[in-house]
């Protein structure tokens, strides 16, 4: 480990977040009884322009009157591009009580863009002796995002976590597709004849873990937008809790349990790590650093591994 220690992520469960538009008032209290275990209320590119103050009004008084019960209760914010961001913040953290636990930025492109927003929030809560610290969450799904996915990361201390937004991203970076997330039919190396499937949005994954991994943050998978294909979002959501990713968005009620599903690490998984634990703590009594378990080499790193699957566990079990 380097000198600089790693800072370890906010200790709450992400495994799901699902969204719902704020212009659609009939969801939310169906999106609280979900078992999702954070709330995204829309007031972006799920909100038609002309529905923009009405959005704004429902989730507001959806805020301070609908039983969230434990939920993270977060709102996505128009982007600092819009005329409607500053109006979204405003009157959010003007009007909502103190339930509101986040404000998710979406289509961040530079540090800059979450201080700008850090600026206003700090404000607004201190004009109005807001107790509670809202926290942020960003969206990377430009160019630019990714570019500076470090910087990003590090922009400010409200920052909670970190989701790839796929559809604008593939637009932003120009990719000839239509699909959000999930396997891309002309992604494919040939090899004997036969087309071997690869994963576009692997690197953009890899670089949003890195960046969060380094500063704290909890990094999410975004959307799987064809919600009546499971087994394409399930495969999804497995490549991206294997490559370090805490969950992944719903866009749709019958996405929850799937993510639930695969972001909670199984019985056998956790099982397993345990008994490697015990394995090297035989080791250790033995005065040996590495030992065999199952015919295959486990090290002190190995603690670490299996330390990171027990943990989560344990997490999601409260
Ligand atoms: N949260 C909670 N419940 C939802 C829901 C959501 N996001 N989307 C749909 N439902 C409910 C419906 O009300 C319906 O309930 P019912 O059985 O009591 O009637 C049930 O789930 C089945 O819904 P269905 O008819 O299949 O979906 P729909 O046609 O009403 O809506 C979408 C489909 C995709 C338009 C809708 O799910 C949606 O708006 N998703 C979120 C989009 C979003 O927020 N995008 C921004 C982030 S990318
Ligand atoms: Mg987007």
């Amino acid at each position: 480990m380097s000198f600089l220690i790693q800072p370890q992520p906010p200790k709450r469960p992400n495994r799901c977040q699902l969204f719902g538009p704020g212009s659609r008032p009939a969801l939310f209290a169906k999106m609280a009884a979900s078992a999702a275990d954070v709330i995204n209320l829309d007031l972006e590119d799920s909100v038609a322009p002309s529905d923009k103050d009405m959005a704004r009004a429902n989730i507001i008084e959806a805020v301070n009157t609908v039983e969230w019960g434990d939920k993270y209760l977060s709102v996505r914010i128009n982007s600092l591009d819009t005329p409607y961001w500053y109006r979204d913040v405003v009157d959010l953290m003007e009007q909502c009580g103190e339930r509101l636990d986040q404000i998710m930025i979406p289509k961040v492109g530079c540090a800059a863009d979450v201080y700008a927003v850090d600026a206003l929030v700090t404000a607004i809560e201190t004009a109005k002796g807001r107790t509670k610290k809202v926290s942020f969450e960003v969206i990377i799904e430009s160019a630019a995002g990714l570019a500076n996915v470090d910087e990003i990361a590090a922009s400010s201390p409200r920052l909670e976590a970190m989701s790839l937004g796929a559809a604008d991203f593939a637009a932003s970076m120009g990719m000839q597709t239509t699909g959000i997330g999930g396997t891309q039919e002309n992604y494919y190396m040939l090899q004997g004849g036969n087309q071997h499937w690869s994963d576009p949005w692997h690197w953009a994954q890899a670089a949003i873990v890195a960046a969060c991994r380094t500063h704290g943050i909890l990094p999410v998978d975004g959307p799987f937008g064809d919600f009546s294909d499971d087994e394409g979002y399930r495969a999804q959501s497995r490549r991206s809790a294997t490559l370090g990713m805490v969950g992944k968005w719903a866009i749709h009620p019958k996405q929850i349990g799937i993510a639930n599903e695969v972001f909670t690490p199984s019985a056998e998984q956790v099982a397993e790590a345990r008994e490697i634990l015990a394995a090297m703590e035989t080791a250790k009594a033995n005065g040996e650093g590495a030992t065999v378990y199952k015919g295959r080499l486990v090290d002190i790193a190995s603690i670490k591994q299996a330390e990171v699957i027990v943990a989560q566990s344990e997490l999601i079990s409260g």
